[in-house]
């Protein structure tokens, strides 16, 4: 069914078994002999959904048939980007980020499998069903958060931020989030400018940010193909789910350039660099460099004016006779500095480079 304004959903329809489908795959990833990431609470929630063919998927039992829903290389392109936002989080503590809020949280177990530093609170953000069946289940399992855990039950195109400090965000104290695999064509275009415009009212200086952006299904003929082709796969094995209905057609915002424009200071990566950055094999057929073509990834930093003027002025220069125009300049030119290409994850320091 075509996506409308308020439709609603559990982990075993619509949007929701996208979350179950990326959780299988870090299930398998982790099943791998030599994993690169290890998320040992995906499986068991992948089998409380319940999902026979999701569930085939997080043991490894099923593989893919023709290739059309090549489950080895979905399982590596999800795994290089678990990997990478792993290392965000590692890289935000060490930046001495203790507020973390993940938008569209799904299945994700950071708050009970990452180690953070004393002091973190993580928010998660997701369906109220969504937020409430991962809870429950891992509770059930004896699974505790490695830190401060807080739920917020709200449809990401409602009011989000207030039910946010409602429950207990502080907009004084920089931030880490992340949005993995939402900005991806999940919401309409209007409401993903709206909820980035909302992340930067939140986000104090030092605030950082990680997502995936684009369209997970590109408008092109053959994007269109290949998601009729995963439908059709997933069909034959027992589940019904129009992928391409998921996805809000059209252009969807450049979060890079959102972030760039206003500020922040933003390094754009690709499939690709991750994983590359994890180790795993290059894509090669156009099923598998579809998906590389359609989305993009960003990290990004809002540095203070303070923190961005001491890597250009002498220490200890005396900037009271610059005028608030001059600092902008030079805040602008820092901001918008070319940069070489990545060649590690995360060239994010603590500082400026
Ligand atoms: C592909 S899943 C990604 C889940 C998780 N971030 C991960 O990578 O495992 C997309 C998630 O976005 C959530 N989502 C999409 N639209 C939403 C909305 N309007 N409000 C709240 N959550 C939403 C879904 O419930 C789902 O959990």
């Amino acid at each position: 069914m075509a996506r409308s304004e308020s439709d609603t959903w559990d982990l075993a329809n619509s949007v929701g078994a996208t979350a179950t489908l990326v959780a299988a795959a870090r299930a398998a990833a982790t099943n791998r002999p030599h994993p690169v990431i290890s998320d040992p609470f995906a499986e068991p929630l992948v089998r409380a959904v319940g999902i026979d063919l999701f569930t085939r998927v997080a043991t490894g039992e099923f593989e893919g048939d023709d290739g059309a829903l090549g489950i080895p290389r979905m399982t590596d392109m999800f795994a290089a980007r678990a990997r990478f936002y792993d290392e965000y989080f590692a890289q935000v503590a060490d930046a001495g980020i203790r507020q973390v809020v993940i938008v569209a949280a799904g299945l994700d177990s950071r708050a009970y499998r990452l180690s953070w530093p004393a002091g973190t609170t993580v928010y998660e953000i997701d369906q109220p069903e969504v937020i409430e069946f991962k809870t429950t289940t891992l509770s059930k399992i004896g699974a505790k958060p490695t830190t401060e855990r807080r739920t917020v039950g709200i449809d990401l195109r409602e009011d989000w931020p207030a039910a946010l400090q409602a429950a207990g965000f502080d907009v004084a104290q920089p931030t880490a989030w992340l949005a993995e695999g939402v900005l991806i064509g999940f919401l309409p275009p209007q409401a993903e400018v709206r909820l980035l415009d909302n992340v930067i009212a939140l986000s104090a200086q030092g605030s950082r940010l990680a997502a995936d952006h684009g369209s997970v299904i590109g408008s092109s003929e053959d994007s269109l193909e290949q998601a009729q082709k995963i439908t059709d796969s997933l069909a034959r094995h027992g589940f019904e789910l129009d992928y391409a209905e998921l996805i809000y057609p059209g252009e969807h915002t450049d979060v890079a350039a959102h972030l760039r424009d206003r500020g922040w200071d933003v390094i754009r990566y690709r499939l690709h660099d991750l994983l590359t950055a994890a180790g795993l094999p290059e894509l090669e057929t156009a099923d598998e460099t579809g998906p590389a073509t359609n989305v993009g990834f960003a990290t990004a930093v809002l540095w203070s004016l303070h923190r961005l003027l001491r890597f250009w002025f002498e220490k200890g220069t005396d900037l009271s006779g610059y005028s608030k125009a001059d600092l902008k300049r030079v805040q602008d030119k820092l901001n918008n500095r070319p940069r070489p290409p990545s060649t590690s994850t995360h060239p994010h320091n603590a500082s400026p480079p």
